[in-house]
């Protein structure tokens, strides 16, 4: 896993947010939820509804599509859906914020 620098220090300021990352092509789900970070995979996996697009409720994502909930902790789709999300690892550090990710989503930018 590679740690990718997705907020500067400043930017850690922000109200809470949800939005659309690029890292290195790839978008994931960035959240700012009651003060905590959370990455997500962007789409979602009911019918590809863009995840950043809809709202938190409770420590889940609500997908603006058909509203289907995802915890933010652990991805596990709510009670009924039988589906999950991708959850990635989020760490403050001195700099800013950081999301974990697998080493092969990143290759390019360290080949
Ligand atoms: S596309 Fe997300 S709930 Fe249907």
């Amino acid at each position: 896993m590679i740690w990718v620098k997705v907020l500067s220090k400043q930017e850690l300021e922000r109200e809470d947010f949800i939005e659309t990352l690029k890292v290195d092509g790839k978008k994931i789900c960035l959240v700012k939820n009651d003060g905590n970070y959370y990455a997500t995979q962007h789409s979602c996996p009911h019918a590809g509804g863009v995840l950043s697009g809809g709202w938190c409720k409770n420590g889940n994502i609500v997908c603006p599509i058909h509203r289907y909930e995802y915890s933010l902790s652990t991805g596990r789709g709510a009670k009924g859906q039988g589906d999950y999300i991708d959850i990635y690892p989020t760490e403050i550090k001195e700099d800013g914020l950081y999301v974990g990710l697998k080493q092969s989503w990143i290759r390019k930018l360290f080949s």
